[in-house]
C-alpha cells in the first residue's frame, strides 16, 4: 500500500505509517508490479526520524550513486551512469566540488536580488487572482504553479517568456506515474524565444500506446537538453547577473570550470528539484490553512509568525515523501540486519510525524518550537534551495493572507498518483477580499 503510486491518489496513508512506524523503525516493502512496471527486488523503508537521519549523514555506507536515489532502479546501466552525472546521485569526494561551485554561485547579491524578485512575483499574482469582493480560484493552478517558475527562470536565468518549458519538463519527469503530466505539453513555440523553439523541435511525442520515452535517460528529454546547451552557450558568451551565469565563471580547485555536460546536468536538476516540489508544497500549505481556519486567523493577525509557520506547514505537508540509497556494506539498522546492495528508502512523510520528536505531530502548531523536521533532507544533500523555498512560501501567504479574510474549500482537491511528491493537481478555493 505505501509503495502502490496510486494509493496517494487519495492522500498519504498516515494511520497504516504512524502503525508501521510504531512496530519498527525500519520494515521491508515488496515492491509489487505497479502501474505496467514490472515487480522490483523490495526495500526498506525508514520510518523513524532518528534512523532517517543516521542514513543521511552516512553516504558511505549509504550511497546516493550507487542506485541512483529514487525507488525504482534506473532501467539500465547506461541509464544509471547517467543520472550519476547529477550531484543528486554523487556520493563525496565527487560530491563535493559540484556542490561548492554551486553554493559559492548564490552570491549574497545574487540571493538578495531574487529574494526581491520573488516578493514581486507573488505581489503580481495575487494582484491577478484576487481582485474584488470574493471568488473562487484553483489555488494550485493560477496561484501556486507559476511562482516556482518564475523564481526558477531568475536562478537559472532563463528568459521569463521560456519559463513554461520548466513546468512542461518536471511534469514529464516526477510526473511519469501519473497520466495527466507524463507527455506535459503546456508550452507553444509561438511564445518563446528563438531557443525554445530550436529546442521544441526536438521534443518526444507519446507513441501510440501513450507512452513518453523514459524521462529518467538522457534521450527521454532531448528538448531540456538542447535548450540547457544553447543557454549556457549563450552565458558564457554574455554572462548576466544569475546564478547559473556566476556558476559558469567559476573556478575550482584545480583551476577547472563547470563544463557544458556538467551545467546540462545541473540545469536538468533545478528544472526538476526547484518547480515539482514548490508547485506541491505552496497547495498543501493552503491545504493546511483550509483544514485550520484558527492559523489562518492567527497569522493574519500576526504576520511575524509567518516563519515558524512556513517551517510547520511544510512540515504537516512534506512535499517530498521518500529518497532511496543503496547499502553498500551490510550492517544493521533499527534492529535490522540490511545486505550490501539493499536498498534504503527513507521516509520523510514518516520522520516528520515521528512522535517521538513531535508532540502531537498530526497537528498543525504554527507556533511549534523547536520544528526539526527533515522535509529538506538531513546530511551532504540537503536541499541546496531551502532558503529560496522558505522566501517562495513566505512571500506568498503574506500576500494571499494579506487580501482575504477567509480561504475555505471550493470543492475536492486532486492529488498526484505519486509515491515520491506529495502532489496536488488541483485545489479549488472559495476567497473572501
Ligand atoms: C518545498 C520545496 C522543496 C523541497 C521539499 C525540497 C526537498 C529536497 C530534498 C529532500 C533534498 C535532498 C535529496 C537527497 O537527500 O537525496 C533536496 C535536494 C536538492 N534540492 Fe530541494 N527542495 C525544495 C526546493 C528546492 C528549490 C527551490 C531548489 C532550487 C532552486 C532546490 C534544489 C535542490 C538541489 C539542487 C538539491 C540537490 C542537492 C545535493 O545533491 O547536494 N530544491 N531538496
Amino acid at each position: 500500500m505505501v509503495f502502490d503510486p496510486s494509493t496517494y491518489l487519495d492522500g498519504v496513508p498516515f494511520e497504516e505509517i504512524a502503525r508501521l512506524r510504531s512496530q519498527s523503525p525500519v520494515v521491508w516493502v515488496d515492491e509489487i508490479p505497479v502501474l505496467g512496471w514490472p515487480a522490483g527486488p523490495g526495500f526498506w523503508l525508514v520510518l523513524r526520524h532518528a534512523e532517517v537521519e543516521s542514513v543521511l549523514a552516512r553516504p558511505q555506507l549509504f550511497s546516493s550513486a550507487a542506485g541512483a536515489t529514487q525507488i525504482r532502479d534506473p532501467a539500465t546501466p547506461e541509464a544509471l551512469n547517467y543520472v550519476r552525472q547529477m550531484m543528486l546521485n554523487m556520493d563525496p569526494p565527487d560530491h563535493a566540488r559540484l556542490r561548492r561551485l554551486l553554493t559559492r554561485s548564490f552570491t549574497r547579491r545574487a540571493v538578495s536580488q531574487l529574494e526581491d524578485g520573488i516578493r514581486d512575483h507573488a505581489r503580481a499574482i495575487c494582484d491577478r487572482v484576487f481582485t474584488g469582493a470574493g471568488g473562487e480560484c484553483d489555488f494550485a493552478e493560477e496561484v501556486a504553479a507559476d511562482l516556482p517558475l518564475l523564481a526558477l527562470a531568475d536562478v537559472l536565468g532563463v528568459p521569463q517568456q521560456d519559463r513554461w518549458l520548466l513546468f512542461d519538463w518536471s511534469n514529464r519527469v516526477i510526473g511519469y506515474q501519473d497520466p495527466d503530466y507524463a507527455s506535459s505539453a503546456v508550452f507553444h513555440a509561438s511564445d518563446g524565444t528563438p531557443m525554445a523553439r530550436q529546442a521544441l523541435e526536438l521534443r518526444p511525442e507519446p507513441s501510440g500506446d501513450g507512452q513518453m520515452p523514459d524521462p529518467r535517460t538522457r534521450e527521454g528529454m532531448p528538448d531540456l537538453y538542447a535548450y540547457a546547451h544553447l543557454l549556457a552557450e549563450e552565458k558564457r558568451r554574455h554572462p548576466g547577473d544569475d546564478v547559473m551565469s556566476i556558476l559558469l565563471a567559476q573556478v575550482d580547485d584545480n583551476g577547472g570550470q563547470v563544463s557544458v555536460a556538467e551545467f546540462e546536468n545541473m540545469f536538468w536538476l533545478f528544472a526538476v528539484a526547484g518547480n515539482e516540489t514548490l508547485r506541491n508544497g505552496l497547495p498543501g500549505a493552503c491545504i493546511a490553512l483550509l483544514e485550520h481556519p484558527d492559523a489562518q486567523d492567527d497569522l493574519r493577525a500576526d504576520p511575524a509568525l509567518m516563519p515558524a509557520a512556513v517551517d510547520e506547514m511544510l512540515r504537516w505537508w512534506t512535499p517530498v515523501m521518500t529518497f532511496r540509497r543503496t547499502a553498500t556494506a551490510s550492517c544493521e539498522l533499527g534492529g535490522r540486519s540490511i545486505a550490501k546492495g539493499d536498498k534504503v528508502v527513507v521516509s520523510f512523510a514518516s520522520a516528520n510525524r515521528d512522535e517521538a520528536v513531535f508532540e502531537s505531530p498530526d497537528r498543525l502548531d504554527i507556533r511549534r518550537q523547536p520544528n526539526p523536521h527533515l522535509v529538506f533532507g538531513y546530511g551532504p544533500h540537503f536541499c541546496l534551495g531551502a532558503h529560496l523555498a522558505r522566501t517562495q512560501m513566505r512571500a506568498l501567504f503574506a500576500e494571499v493572507l494579506a487580501r482575504t479574510s477567509s480561504l475555505t474549500y471550493a470543492g475536492q482537491p486532486s492529488y498526484l498518483r505519486s509515491n515520491f511528491q506529495r502532489g496536488v493537481k488541483r485545489l479549488p478555493v472559495t476567497w473572501t477580499a
